[in-house]
Protein backbone atom coordinates (compact mmCIF):
# COMPACT_ATOMS: atom_id res chain seq x y z
CA UNK A 1 0.00 0.00 0.00
CA UNK A 2 1.31 3.45 -1.05
CA UNK A 3 2.47 5.74 1.54
CA UNK A 4 0.44 9.37 1.40
CA UNK A 5 2.27 11.99 3.64
CA UNK A 6 -0.49 13.94 4.02
CA UNK A 7 -3.67 11.59 4.73
CA UNK A 8 -5.39 12.42 7.66
CA UNK A 9 -4.19 9.27 9.22
CA UNK A 10 -0.75 10.19 8.95
CA UNK A 11 -0.98 14.32 9.91
CA UNK A 12 2.24 14.61 12.60
CA UNK A 13 1.13 14.35 15.28
CA UNK A 14 4.55 15.12 17.29
CA UNK A 15 3.99 19.19 15.57
CA UNK A 16 1.19 19.75 18.25
CA UNK A 17 1.72 22.86 20.17
CA UNK A 18 3.57 22.54 23.21
CA UNK A 19 2.37 24.77 26.23
CA UNK A 20 5.48 26.17 27.86
CA UNK A 21 6.42 24.32 30.70
CA UNK A 22 6.14 26.55 34.16
CA UNK A 23 9.70 25.12 35.42
CA UNK A 24 12.47 23.03 33.89
CA UNK A 25 11.92 19.06 34.55
CA UNK A 26 14.49 16.93 35.22
CA UNK A 27 14.29 13.63 33.27
CA UNK A 28 14.38 12.16 36.35
CA UNK A 29 11.77 13.99 38.45
CA UNK A 30 8.11 13.82 37.34
CA UNK A 31 5.18 16.49 35.83
CA UNK A 32 1.53 16.23 36.71
CA UNK A 33 -0.93 16.32 33.44
CA UNK A 34 -4.65 17.27 33.39
CA UNK A 35 -6.75 15.77 30.47
CA UNK A 36 -9.58 14.52 29.61
CA UNK A 37 -10.22 10.86 28.78
CA UNK A 38 -12.97 9.17 26.71
CA UNK A 39 -14.97 12.60 28.86
CA UNK A 40 -13.52 12.59 31.83
CA UNK A 41 -10.83 14.39 33.51
CA UNK A 42 -8.09 12.90 34.85
CA UNK A 43 -4.28 13.98 36.25
CA UNK A 44 -1.79 11.63 36.04
CA UNK A 45 1.92 12.13 37.76
CA UNK A 46 4.28 11.19 34.42
CA UNK A 47 8.34 11.79 33.65
CA UNK A 48 8.66 13.96 30.97
CA UNK A 49 9.65 11.66 28.63
CA UNK A 50 6.43 9.00 28.76
CA UNK A 51 5.19 9.03 25.39
CA UNK A 52 1.04 9.12 25.74
CA UNK A 53 0.32 5.53 24.72
CA UNK A 54 2.45 4.45 27.89
CA UNK A 55 0.28 6.64 30.17
CA UNK A 56 -3.08 5.50 28.52
CA UNK A 57 -1.84 1.66 28.70
CA UNK A 58 0.40 1.40 31.94
CA UNK A 59 -1.53 4.18 34.47
CA UNK A 60 -5.03 4.02 33.03
CA UNK A 61 -5.10 0.91 32.26
CA UNK A 62 -6.62 1.82 28.15
CA UNK A 63 -4.74 -1.14 26.87
CA UNK A 64 -6.87 -0.67 23.65
CA UNK A 65 -4.55 1.41 21.81
CA UNK A 66 -2.27 -1.17 20.89
CA UNK A 67 2.05 -0.04 20.29
CA UNK A 68 3.41 -1.45 17.65
CA UNK A 69 6.61 0.66 16.06
CA UNK A 70 6.31 3.01 18.76
CA UNK A 71 8.01 5.24 16.12
CA UNK A 72 5.14 6.40 14.00
CA UNK A 73 4.79 4.27 11.68
CA UNK A 74 2.25 1.46 11.94
CA UNK A 75 -0.24 3.47 13.12
CA UNK A 76 -1.64 1.12 15.41
CA UNK A 77 -1.26 3.70 18.70
CA UNK A 78 -4.12 5.89 16.51
CA UNK A 79 -6.11 7.57 18.84
CA UNK A 80 -8.62 11.23 18.71
CA UNK A 81 -6.38 14.56 20.16
CA UNK A 82 -9.17 16.93 20.41
CA UNK A 83 -10.86 15.46 17.42
CA UNK A 84 -7.75 14.64 15.18
CA UNK A 85 -5.95 11.06 14.94
CA UNK A 86 -3.18 11.46 16.17
CA UNK A 87 -0.15 9.16 17.41
CA UNK A 88 0.14 8.37 20.70
CA UNK A 89 3.44 6.91 20.36
CA UNK A 90 4.86 10.34 18.88
CA UNK A 91 3.36 12.36 21.50
CA UNK A 92 4.54 13.17 25.55
CA UNK A 93 2.18 13.21 27.44
CA UNK A 94 2.90 16.21 28.89
CA UNK A 95 2.52 17.71 25.72
CA UNK A 96 -1.31 16.84 26.28
CA UNK A 97 -1.97 19.20 29.24
CA UNK A 98 -5.66 19.91 28.33
CA UNK A 99 -6.35 18.21 25.74
CA UNK A 100 -9.33 15.96 24.72
CA UNK A 101 -8.80 12.31 23.78
CA UNK A 102 -10.54 9.21 22.76
CA UNK A 103 -9.70 6.36 22.55
CA UNK A 104 -11.12 2.88 21.39
CA UNK A 105 -12.66 2.51 24.52
CA UNK A 106 -14.53 5.69 24.30
CA UNK A 107 -15.49 5.08 20.83
CA UNK A 108 -18.09 2.47 21.49
CA UNK A 109 -19.20 -0.27 24.09
CA UNK A 110 -19.45 -3.96 23.91
CA UNK A 111 -23.42 -3.08 24.32
CA UNK A 112 -23.57 0.17 22.76
CA UNK A 113 -21.11 -0.23 19.44
CA UNK A 114 -20.01 2.63 17.40
CA UNK A 115 -21.17 1.83 13.69
CA UNK A 116 -17.84 1.58 12.80
CA UNK A 117 -17.07 -1.38 14.96
CA UNK A 118 -20.81 -2.89 14.24
CA UNK A 119 -19.37 -2.68 10.22
CA UNK A 120 -16.03 -4.49 11.43
CA UNK A 121 -17.68 -6.87 12.56
CA UNK A 122 -19.97 -7.45 9.89
CA UNK A 123 -17.21 -7.50 6.97
CA UNK A 124 -14.61 -9.99 9.16
CA UNK A 125 -12.29 -6.57 9.11
CA UNK A 126 -10.11 -8.48 11.57
CA UNK A 127 -7.80 -11.20 11.98
CA UNK A 128 -5.83 -11.18 15.01
CA UNK A 129 -6.91 -7.82 15.74
CA UNK A 130 -3.73 -5.49 16.70
CA UNK A 131 -4.49 -3.00 14.01
CA UNK A 132 -8.08 -2.28 14.61
CA UNK A 133 -8.07 -0.04 17.00
CA UNK A 134 -5.56 1.87 15.29
CA UNK A 135 -7.88 1.30 11.82
CA UNK A 136 -10.99 2.07 13.89
CA UNK A 137 -9.62 5.85 15.16
CA UNK A 138 -7.82 6.43 11.65
CA UNK A 139 -11.31 5.90 9.96
CA UNK A 140 -13.18 7.45 12.93
CA UNK A 141 -11.08 10.49 12.07
CA UNK A 142 -11.53 10.31 8.20
CA UNK A 143 -15.55 10.10 7.87
CA UNK A 144 -15.62 13.01 10.51
CA UNK A 145 -13.02 15.28 9.50
CA UNK A 146 -12.34 14.73 5.64
CA UNK A 147 -15.16 12.34 4.12
CA UNK A 148 -14.64 13.56 1.16
CA UNK A 149 -10.56 11.69 1.05
CA UNK A 150 -12.59 8.77 1.66
CA UNK A 151 -15.53 8.66 -1.15
CA UNK A 152 -12.54 9.46 -3.55
CA UNK A 153 -9.41 6.95 -2.89
CA UNK A 154 -10.07 5.08 0.29
CA UNK A 155 -7.08 2.89 0.39
CA UNK A 156 -5.00 5.65 0.10
CA UNK A 157 -6.65 7.64 2.59
CA UNK A 158 -6.21 4.78 5.41
CA UNK A 159 -3.21 3.71 4.20
CA UNK A 160 -1.82 5.25 7.70
CA UNK A 161 -2.11 2.41 9.40
CA UNK A 162 -0.93 -0.98 8.75
CA UNK A 163 -2.18 -4.22 8.76
CA UNK A 164 -0.53 -7.82 8.60
CA UNK A 165 -3.22 -9.91 8.36
CA UNK A 166 -6.21 -9.10 6.83
CA UNK A 167 -5.23 -8.13 2.89
CA UNK A 168 -7.24 -4.94 4.01
CA UNK A 169 -10.10 -5.63 1.65
CA UNK A 170 -12.47 -6.13 4.84
CA UNK A 171 -11.47 -3.10 6.54
CA UNK A 172 -12.25 -0.75 2.83
CA UNK A 173 -15.52 -2.46 3.03
CA UNK A 174 -16.53 -1.74 6.44
CA UNK A 175 -15.43 1.93 6.27
CA UNK A 176 -16.96 2.36 2.75
CA UNK A 177 -20.17 0.82 3.79
CA UNK A 178 -19.95 3.70 7.33
CA UNK A 179 -19.39 6.21 5.00
CA UNK A 180 -22.02 5.55 2.50
CA UNK A 181 -24.67 5.13 5.49
CA UNK A 182 -23.77 8.68 6.61
CA UNK A 183 -23.40 11.04 4.63
CA UNK A 184 -24.25 13.49 7.12
CA UNK A 185 -21.78 13.01 8.87
CA UNK A 186 -20.48 9.94 11.11
CA UNK A 187 -21.81 9.26 14.65
CA UNK A 188 -20.38 11.13 17.63
CA UNK A 189 -18.06 8.75 19.90
CA UNK A 190 -20.47 6.49 21.62
CA UNK A 191 -18.72 5.76 24.63
CA UNK A 192 -17.44 9.22 26.12
CA UNK A 193 -20.22 9.87 28.84
CA UNK A 194 -18.29 11.82 32.08
CA UNK A 195 -16.44 8.84 33.84
CA UNK A 196 -16.40 6.54 30.97
CA UNK A 197 -12.69 6.06 31.09
CA UNK A 198 -12.95 2.18 31.03
CA UNK A 199 -10.04 1.05 31.36
CA UNK A 200 -8.71 -1.80 33.03
CA UNK A 201 -7.47 -2.45 36.50
CA UNK A 202 -3.18 -1.99 36.33
CA UNK A 203 -2.08 -3.79 39.75
CA UNK A 204 0.30 -1.21 41.65
CA UNK A 205 -2.25 1.24 40.75
CA UNK A 206 -5.90 2.45 40.96
CA UNK A 207 -8.21 1.50 37.98
CA UNK A 208 -8.66 4.18 35.50
CA UNK A 209 -11.97 4.85 36.96
CA UNK A 210 -10.76 5.47 40.45
CA UNK A 211 -8.21 7.66 38.94
CA UNK A 212 -10.62 9.84 36.89
CA UNK A 213 -11.09 13.19 38.04
CA UNK A 214 -8.35 13.14 41.03
CA UNK A 215 -5.16 14.01 41.14
CA UNK A 216 -2.56 12.34 41.40
CA UNK A 217 -2.04 11.54 45.12
CA UNK A 218 1.39 11.56 46.77
CA UNK A 219 1.65 7.98 48.25
CA UNK A 220 1.57 8.34 51.77
CA UNK A 221 0.16 4.64 52.46
CA UNK A 222 1.14 1.39 51.03
CA UNK A 223 -1.34 -1.06 49.95
CA UNK A 224 -0.60 -4.26 48.71
CA UNK A 225 -1.97 -6.09 45.80
CA UNK A 226 -3.97 -8.99 46.83
CA UNK A 227 -3.21 -12.40 44.64
CA UNK A 228 -0.15 -14.67 44.70
CA UNK A 229 3.07 -12.32 44.69
CA UNK A 230 5.02 -12.30 41.68
CA UNK A 231 8.41 -14.28 43.24
CA UNK A 232 9.10 -15.46 46.87
CA UNK A 233 12.76 -14.85 48.46
CA UNK A 234 13.96 -16.64 51.20
CA UNK A 235 17.51 -15.29 51.93
CA UNK A 236 19.84 -15.56 54.76
CA UNK A 237 23.26 -14.15 55.73
CA UNK A 238 26.03 -14.45 57.90
CA UNK A 239 27.43 -10.81 59.26
CA UNK A 240 29.85 -10.66 61.52
CA UNK A 241 28.98 -7.64 63.89
CA UNK A 242 26.64 -8.31 67.14
CA UNK A 243 23.03 -8.66 66.91
CA UNK A 244 22.49 -5.10 68.75
CA UNK A 245 24.29 -3.24 66.12
CA UNK A 246 22.84 -4.69 63.02
CA UNK A 247 19.49 -3.92 64.87
CA UNK A 248 20.44 -0.89 65.61
CA UNK A 249 20.48 -0.59 61.68
CA UNK A 250 17.59 -2.02 61.12
CA UNK A 251 15.85 0.93 62.78
CA UNK A 252 17.59 3.67 61.20
CA UNK A 253 15.99 3.81 58.48
CA UNK A 254 18.35 6.44 56.90
CA UNK A 255 20.87 4.20 57.15
CA UNK A 256 19.04 1.31 56.25
CA UNK A 257 18.07 2.97 52.92
CA UNK A 258 22.01 3.25 52.16
CA UNK A 259 22.81 -0.44 52.48
CA UNK A 260 20.50 -1.08 49.54
CA UNK A 261 22.26 -0.40 46.33
CA UNK A 262 20.94 2.22 44.18
CA UNK A 263 18.71 2.82 47.04
CA UNK A 264 18.33 6.66 48.47
CA UNK A 265 15.52 7.97 51.11
CA UNK A 266 14.07 11.12 50.13
CA UNK A 267 11.58 12.03 52.88
CA UNK A 268 10.31 10.46 56.49
CA UNK A 269 6.51 11.07 57.34
CA UNK A 270 6.93 9.68 60.74
CA UNK A 271 9.28 7.40 62.45
CA UNK A 272 6.94 4.26 60.31
CA UNK A 273 6.60 5.97 56.84
CA UNK A 274 9.42 6.63 54.61
CA UNK A 275 9.14 7.88 50.79
CA UNK A 276 12.48 6.83 48.85
CA UNK A 277 13.95 5.98 45.58
CA UNK A 278 15.59 3.72 44.03
CA UNK A 279 17.47 2.05 40.81
CA UNK A 280 17.49 -1.37 39.69
CA UNK A 281 19.06 -2.59 36.28
CA UNK A 282 18.02 -5.89 34.70
CA UNK A 283 20.29 -6.56 31.89
CA UNK A 284 19.45 -3.55 29.56
CA UNK A 285 16.87 -1.83 31.18
CA UNK A 286 17.40 0.43 33.74
CA UNK A 287 14.14 1.01 36.23
CA UNK A 288 13.77 3.82 38.66
CA UNK A 289 11.46 3.30 41.24
CA UNK A 290 9.99 5.79 43.63
CA UNK A 291 7.76 4.96 46.44
CA UNK A 292 6.81 4.67 50.34
CA UNK A 293 8.21 2.03 52.80
CA UNK A 294 6.14 1.56 55.71
CA UNK A 295 6.92 -0.44 58.64
CA UNK A 296 4.14 -2.38 60.02
CA UNK A 297 5.74 -4.45 62.91
CA UNK A 298 9.12 -4.06 65.08
CA UNK A 299 9.89 -6.64 68.06
CA UNK A 300 13.24 -5.44 69.57
CA UNK A 301 13.07 -8.22 72.14
CA UNK A 302 12.89 -10.90 68.60
CA UNK A 303 14.98 -8.34 66.18
CA UNK A 304 12.00 -8.51 63.86
CA UNK A 305 10.70 -5.96 61.62
CA UNK A 306 7.93 -6.25 58.95
CA UNK A 307 7.37 -3.34 56.47
CA UNK A 308 5.48 -3.24 53.19
CA UNK A 309 7.03 -1.19 50.02
CA UNK A 310 5.11 0.06 46.84
CA UNK A 311 7.24 1.70 44.30
CA UNK A 312 6.59 2.95 40.80
CA UNK A 313 8.66 3.62 38.04
CA UNK A 314 8.33 6.19 35.23
CA UNK A 315 8.21 3.97 32.88
CA UNK A 316 5.04 2.30 34.41
CA UNK A 317 6.69 -0.72 35.83
CA UNK A 318 5.27 -0.86 39.98
CA UNK A 319 6.05 -3.12 42.38
CA UNK A 320 5.19 -3.82 45.82
CA UNK A 321 6.72 -5.95 48.43
CA UNK A 322 5.92 -7.70 52.32
CA UNK A 323 9.13 -8.18 53.81
CA UNK A 324 10.08 -9.03 57.12
CA UNK A 325 13.74 -9.35 58.51
CA UNK A 326 14.65 -11.02 61.44
CA UNK A 327 18.69 -11.02 62.98
CA UNK A 328 19.43 -13.78 65.22
CA UNK A 329 22.43 -14.29 67.24
CA UNK A 330 25.27 -16.80 66.59
CA UNK A 331 27.32 -18.67 68.63
CA UNK A 332 30.53 -17.05 67.52
CA UNK A 333 28.78 -13.68 68.71
CA UNK A 334 27.83 -12.70 64.63
CA UNK A 335 24.31 -11.95 63.42
CA UNK A 336 22.74 -14.58 61.50
CA UNK A 337 20.44 -11.62 59.08
CA UNK A 338 17.09 -13.69 56.77
CA UNK A 339 14.35 -12.05 55.10
CA UNK A 340 11.45 -13.25 53.66
CA UNK A 341 9.62 -10.91 50.55
CA UNK A 342 6.35 -11.48 48.61
CA UNK A 343 7.67 -9.53 45.60
CA UNK A 344 4.53 -8.24 43.10
CA UNK A 345 5.59 -6.94 40.62
CA UNK A 346 3.46 -5.60 37.23
CA UNK A 347 4.24 -3.65 34.18
CA UNK A 348 7.23 -3.35 32.14
CA UNK A 349 9.50 -5.00 35.54
CA UNK A 350 6.77 -8.18 35.25
CA UNK A 351 8.10 -9.79 32.44
CA UNK A 352 11.28 -10.37 33.46
CA UNK A 353 9.73 -13.44 35.24
CA UNK A 354 9.99 -15.56 38.72
CA UNK A 355 13.25 -16.88 38.40
CA UNK A 356 14.96 -13.30 37.10
CA UNK A 357 13.11 -11.42 39.58
CA UNK A 358 13.81 -13.65 42.27
CA UNK A 359 17.32 -13.69 41.26
CA UNK A 360 17.89 -10.12 41.15
CA UNK A 361 16.52 -9.90 44.82
CA UNK A 362 18.40 -12.37 45.91
CA UNK A 363 21.69 -10.81 44.63
CA UNK A 364 20.42 -7.29 45.88
CA UNK A 365 19.78 -9.41 49.56
CA UNK A 366 23.19 -10.42 49.40
CA UNK A 367 24.78 -6.67 49.27
CA UNK A 368 22.24 -5.34 51.15
CA UNK A 369 22.98 -7.72 53.97
CA UNK A 370 27.10 -6.18 53.54
CA UNK A 371 26.03 -2.85 54.00
CA UNK A 372 24.26 -3.85 57.12
CA UNK A 373 26.98 -5.37 58.46
CA UNK A 374 29.04 -2.64 57.61
CA UNK A 375 26.76 0.12 58.56
CA UNK A 376 26.64 -2.20 62.16
CA UNK A 377 30.64 -2.11 62.31
CA UNK A 378 31.47 1.80 60.86
CA UNK A 379 28.18 3.55 61.20
CA UNK A 380 27.88 4.34 57.61
CA UNK A 381 27.85 2.28 54.41
CA UNK A 382 30.10 3.09 51.07
CA UNK A 383 28.45 3.89 47.89
CA UNK A 384 28.04 0.70 45.60
CA UNK A 385 29.26 2.20 42.41
CA UNK A 386 27.24 2.12 39.60
CA UNK A 387 28.89 -0.05 37.06
CA UNK A 388 28.66 -2.72 39.91
CA UNK A 389 25.07 -2.65 40.26
CA UNK A 390 25.08 -3.31 36.49
CA UNK A 391 26.98 -6.23 36.52
CA UNK A 392 24.86 -8.10 39.33
CA UNK A 393 22.00 -7.19 37.38
CA UNK A 394 23.47 -8.58 34.40
CA UNK A 395 24.89 -11.56 36.21
CA UNK A 396 21.29 -12.15 37.26
CA UNK A 397 20.11 -12.21 33.79
CA UNK A 398 22.70 -14.34 32.61
CA UNK A 399 22.36 -16.71 35.40
CA UNK A 400 18.31 -17.11 35.00
CA UNK A 401 18.78 -17.35 31.35
CA UNK A 402 21.39 -20.18 31.59
CA UNK A 403 18.94 -21.36 34.27
CA UNK A 404 15.32 -21.45 32.13
CA UNK A 405 17.68 -23.15 28.96
CA UNK A 406 19.06 -26.12 31.41
CA UNK A 407 15.17 -26.90 32.42
CA UNK A 408 14.05 -26.61 28.86
CA UNK A 409 16.56 -28.98 27.63
CA UNK A 410 16.10 -31.06 30.52
CA UNK A 411 12.32 -31.58 29.79
CA UNK A 412 13.28 -32.52 26.43
CA UNK A 413 15.51 -35.31 27.39
CA UNK A 414 12.70 -36.71 29.67
CA UNK A 415 10.43 -35.95 26.69
CA UNK A 416 12.72 -37.72 24.49
CA UNK A 417 13.28 -41.15 27.32
CA UNK A 418 9.89 -41.68 27.42
CA UNK A 419 9.19 -41.13 23.61
CA UNK A 420 11.85 -43.96 23.24
CA UNK A 421 10.78 -46.28 26.01
CA UNK A 422 6.74 -45.76 25.23
S1 LIG B 1 3.09 2.39 17.66
FE1 LIG B 1 2.65 4.43 17.18
S2 LIG B 1 2.84 4.47 15.01
FE2 LIG B 1 3.48 2.47 15.52
S1 LIG C 1 -5.91 -7.85 11.77
FE1 LIG C 1 -3.92 -8.53 12.32
S2 LIG C 1 -2.73 -6.76 11.97
FE2 LIG C 1 -4.62 -6.22 11.18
Amino acid sequence: MTAVPDSPARRDTGSRRVPAPAARIAAHESAEVTFTVNGTETTVEVSPRMHLGDVLRERLGLTGTHLGCEHGVCGMCTVLLDGEAARACLLFAVQCEGAEIVTVEGLGTPDDQHPLQQAFSAHHALQCGFCTPGMLMSSYDLLANAPEAAAENLPEAMSGVLCRCTGYRGILAAVSDVAESYPDGVPEPRGCAPRMLVGRTSPGAGTAAEEAGTAAPQLTEVRLPTGPPSAVVDVTSQLASPVDRVWGVLTDFDLLARCLPGAQLVESYDEDRHRGRATVALGPVKLSFEGLAQVVERDPDAHRLRFHGQGRDTGGSATAADVVLHASPTADGGTELSAHADVHLSGRVAQFGRALAGDVSRRLFEQFAAGVDEAAETGSVSEVPLGRRLRLAAGAARDAAIGAVRRTAHRLRDRARRGSTG
